[in-house]
Formats: structure tokens, sequence, C-alpha cells
């Protein structure tokens, strides 16, 4: 284990990016808070990051729960937080014939609101640490559409907004914050409702791998997120803040 004087929250550590987030700070030494809603997910978090020799605790925590939120941000767990990684998020379709205003707002709910609210109500112990760093999780979806996924792209282009003005508000007290805009990443966002793998399906590897719209011609793991998680965190960023770390394999370079 490297230094363990860091603190760390990771958001959404129950499954996907948020679980190899929090892996990967373990593994970079810190002591990691893992918040998520799934209790059975966050268990099996935690137990990998202490089979593994790391430091892990686990808060079961709705984002959208602002008493929760405040007692979490209150607690001793979170005594000298200096990484925060926000990577909770859902994705929920809001096509044109099916329109559901209540699926609309939990999605800005979840993936914008709760997180700026949870980093905005981190500042004071991020401004007490010596190297504060954040990092939200977006997706490319801020920048092409797909069908059907107006909510979420609103959502992520916000979050995206939202990062760049607080990197500006925060940057006079040192505190770095940054997005990482994941592509087609390999987690259980990509099971589809039959169960089938959303990558496995014969319009995903028609489009993206034999018609090169996917130049490494292959979904991202969470762990190779994760890599990216750990730098823009880590003492070795000095100079970047308000940016957007888009890991796609590509994809987006085709556009
Ligand atoms: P995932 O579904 O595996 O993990 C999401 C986690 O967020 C789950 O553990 C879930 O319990 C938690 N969560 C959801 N709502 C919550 C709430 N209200 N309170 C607390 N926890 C909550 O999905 P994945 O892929 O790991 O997604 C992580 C982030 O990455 C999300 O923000 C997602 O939008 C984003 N993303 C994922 C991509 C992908 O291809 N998998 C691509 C681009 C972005």
């Amino acid at each position: 284990m490297a230094d363990t004087t860091s603190t760390a929250l990771v958001t959404g550590a129950a499954s996907g990016i948020g679980r190899a987030v929090a892996a990967r700070l373990a593994a970079d030494g810190a002591r990691v808070v893992c918040a998520d809603a799934n209790a059975v997910g966050l268990d099996e978090t935690i137990s990998a990051i202490e089979r593994a020799g790391g430091s892990a605790a686990a808060v079961v925590l709705d984002v959208t729960d602002r008493d929760a939120v405040a007692r979490l941000v209150g607690s001793a767990d979170l005594d000298g937080l200096d990484r925060v990684a926000l990577c909770a998020g859902i994705y929920r379709a809001t096509p044109v014939d099916a329109f559901s205003i209540d699926d609309y707002r939990r999605v800005l709910e979840v993936n914008l609101t709760s997180s700026v609210a949870l980093l905005v109500a981190l500042v004071p112990r991020l401004r007490a640490a010596e190297a504060p760093r954040a990092v939200t999780v977006s997706s490319i979806h801020s920048q092409f559409a797909e069908a059907g996924s107006s909510a979420y792209a609103v959502s992520k282009a916000g979050l995206v907004a939202a990062t760049k003005a607080l990197a500006v508000e925060l940057a006079g007290d040192g505190i770095l914050v940054n997005s990482i805009a994941p592509g087609f990443i390999d987690t259980p966002m990509a099971v589809l409702e039959d169960g089938t793998n959303e990558h496995d399906t014969a319009g995903f590897r028609s489009v993206y791998v034999e018609h090169g719209k996917l130049p490494l011609g292959r979904p991202g793991t969470p762990e190779e997120v994760a890599a990216a998680a750990s730098f823009l965190l880590s003492p070795d960023n000095g100079y970047i803040t308000g940016h957007v770390l888009v890991v796609d394999g590509g994809l987006t370079a085709t556009f």
C-alpha cells in the first residue's frame, strides 16, 4: 500500500465503475468510504477491498435523501477527506412516445442535482485538506445524442457544466474538480431489460466494432475508468481542473 493519510468518498461504489474506483483508490493507499443505496453490493465491494489488503467502510445511502447525506457529511467516517468520486447514477429511457415526467425528474435528481448537492456539502471538509480533488462521472452522452435518452443526456451535460462552474469557483481554495466522461463500459448498466448485454448485440457489434465507429474495437472496463479517476484525484494532478477526461476507446474522436 502507498500512503494511508488519504480519505476518499466514492458514491455508486456497490457496482461497476464506482466499485472499480473504490478498489483502485484503496490500492492507491486511501481509506475509502463506499456509499451506495445497494447494501448487498456494498458488502461485496468492501470484502474485495479488504481481501486485497485495503481499508474501506460502507455507508448505505440514497444520494437523493438529503437528511442521510447531511448525516454522512457530518460523520467522523469522513474525517481527513481529500478525494471525492461521484459515480452513482442511473439510466432510464425517456422516449417521446412513452414519456414519463417522473422518470425524467428522477434521472436529473440522481445524476445531476444530488451529485452537485453532495459535492457542495463536502466543500468545507475539502477546504481543510492538503490536496483536495473531486471527480464527477458524466458520460459521452453529454456530447452526442441517442434516441430516447434526453433525460440522461441533460443530466450528464448538466453535470459537466456544474463540474466546470465548481472548478472555477473552488480553484481559489485549491480544490481541483474534474469530470470523467466514459463511453461504452462493461458494467451492469449495459445489461438490457431482457438480460442481454448491450455490447453483445448484433446492432452494437455492427455499428461500433465492424464499421469502426469504436476505434479500440471493444467496450472499456470499469478498471480503465478507475485508472483515470486515480490520476485526476492524486497529487500527481496539480494543474488540471474544470476538465472533462473522455475515456471512450476513441469513439468521440470519430465524430
Ligand atoms: P452501475 O449500475 O453498475 O452502478 C451504478 C451504481 O449507482 C449502483 O451501485 C447503484 O446502486 C448506484 N446508485 C444508483 N442510484 C443511486 C442512489 N439514488 N443513491 C445511491 N446510489 C445509487 O452503473 P455504472 O456503469 O457503473 O455507472 C456508474 C456511473 O458511470 C453512472 O453515473 C453512469 O451514468 C456513468 N456512465 C456509465 C457508462 C457505462 O457504459 N457503463 C457510460 C457513461 C457513464
